[in-house]
């Protein structure tokens, strides 16, 4: 008989204890410490006796991934062209942001194509997801509907009606009665994604799990599932009408795309020109407001970041931000009060991305700035202008990657005039474009050249 040892293991990252710890010295987690149970494994000798050799690399045949498209181009687009068979694809998004939704989509442009999906829901009963399918417009025998967690039932399923995809909404419901936790732990959902993705990887059956996200971002515990699947979605947005879906790993393509989609009554539409969206609001000169050219993954949107700085009426000045990393917005308001002679110490300021688009690049930099000196001074940056920059702590304006792509979008959507940094610039073919481009060096020749100040 085997005889069974336990540990206790962190839930938050996976470290193990022979005894219950309060604290988890690896993470720092507070009452994280759960039982599991320990079964002995086999010998060493008898394992790699049955298992296969080592060969040379130089003989191993290179396989081209036979991936079927979805159809819908910006979802195929972050997968790397689409779906490769036997492949475990985790989607990870806080809840309600769409994550049910989207696959739910993903289902009905496959039926579409006679192809079968089966979707697993732990979170919602059949006829709440039947009403969703409705909303979005499925109604097809191909699609076959569980509700179910118990991870052996999910792996019996796939041998049993060997659909081309399936989809279990989501990982922290399924559980295993093999395992002493309750769903959602961290062992649970570790046991029950090995168990999902192994069974994926042998029937060829590709397998999309959804995830919830904590609030730090990490899908069930830090790293626990990240290194389980081929391919890690995330998808993000605040509660207005985008989302962005980010791959964060890959195994079959670039983690350097995004896919835009917007939120309607009817599902998820695909934005496939999201600058026209972002900046369409502006029609006259107005103070406050600059248009800057922002890299997401290889692709350059245009965004409209907005500021207004008023005089502080009481106590502390507030630094209010949306879509911007408030430290961020510190440091670039002490740069302008050394760098411009601008002071902000009885002002509040407040600065957004229009759109509810969050952007941590620091190309996003001179054009905060821009759009705070434009509202202190009350003079508008002229509206066809597009700005773009890091800024540096000593008020120097820094290069900034993929200047090429920025001064296109900026041209294709009918700007007259870029603000670029001079480092990306000065090598550029300007007569190429036609758009009037300018490099700058220094915040204060920008801020000159912007509002004569
Ligand atoms: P959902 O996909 O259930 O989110 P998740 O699976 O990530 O938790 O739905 C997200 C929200 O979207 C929900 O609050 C309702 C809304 N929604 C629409 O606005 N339009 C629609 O067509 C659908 C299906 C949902
Ligand atoms: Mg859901």
């Amino acid at each position: 008989m085997k005889r069974q040892k336990s540990k206790y293991v962190c839930q938050s990252c996976g470290y193990q204890s022979l005894r219950w710890l309060g604290k988890c010295p690896e993470c720092g987690e507070w009452n994280s410490f759960y039982e599991e149970l320990e079964t002995r494994s086999k010998s060493v000798n008898a394992a790699a006796k049955n298992a296969d050799k080592p060969i040379p690399v130089t003989r191993i045949k290179e396989t081209d991934y036979a991936r079927f498209k979805t159809g819908i181009s910006e979802f195929d687009r972050v997968l790397g062209g689409g779906i490769v068979p036997g492949s475990a694809i985790l989607i990870g998004g806080a809840p309600g942001i769409g994550k049910s939704t989207l696959l739910l989509q993903v289902c009905e442009a496959l039926v579409k194509n006679d192809l079968t999906v089966l979707y697993i829901s732990g979170e919602e009963s059949l006829s709440q997801i039947k009403s969703r399918a409705v909303r979005i417009g499925i109604a097809s025998e191909n699609l076959l509907l569980a509700a179910e967690t118990d991870v052996d039932v999910i792996s019996g399923f796939f041998e049993e009606h060997r659909p081309d995809l399936v989809i279990v909404d989501s990982v922290q419901t399924v559980f295993s009665d093999q395992m002493e936790s309750l769903p959602g732990n961290i062992s649970q959902v570790r046991y029950s994604g090995h168990t999902l993705t192994s069974i994926a990887k042998k029937t060829h059956i590709p397998l999309f799990l959804v995830g919830h996200v904590n609030k730090a971002g990490n899908v069930a515990g830090p790293r626990v599932l990240e290194h389980l699947v081929d391919v890690l979605i995330l998808m993000e947005g605040d509660n207005n009408y985008f989302r962005l879906l980010r791959p964060i790993k890959n195994r079959f393509g670039s983690t350097q795309e995004v896919g835009i989609f917007e939120m309607t009554g009817k599902g998820l539409r695909q934005v496939h020109n999201p600058s026209e969206y972002l900046t369409a609001q502006i029609e006259t000169d107005t103070p406050g407001t600059v248009v800057t050219a922002s890299l997401e993954g290889t692709r350059a949107l245009l965004v409209e970041v907005q500021a207004l700085v008023s005089t502080t009426n009481y106590g502390i000045p507030q630094r209010t931000v949306s879509g911007i990393d408030q430290r961020r917005l510190a440091i670039l308001l002490a740069v302008m009060e050394k760098h411009a002679g601008m002071r902000f110490g009885t002002k509040d300021v407040f600065a957004t991305i229009a759109g509810g688009l969050k952007i941590s690049e620091p190309a996003l930099d001179l054009a905060v700035i821009c759009a705070i000196a434009s509202s202190s001074f009350s003079k508008p940056v002229h509206i066809k202008t597009v700005i773009g920059g890091e800024v540096g702590l000593t008020g120097e304006i820094r290069g900034i990657p993929n200047p090429e792509a920025r001064i296109k979008e900026a041209e294709r959507l009918g700007y007259e005039h870029i603000v670029l940094p001079f480092q990306n610039v000065s090598g550029i073919k300007k007569q190429a474009y036609g758009i009037d481009i300018s490099g700058v060096k220094t915040l204060k020749q920008v801020i000159k050249k912007l509002f004569g100040s």
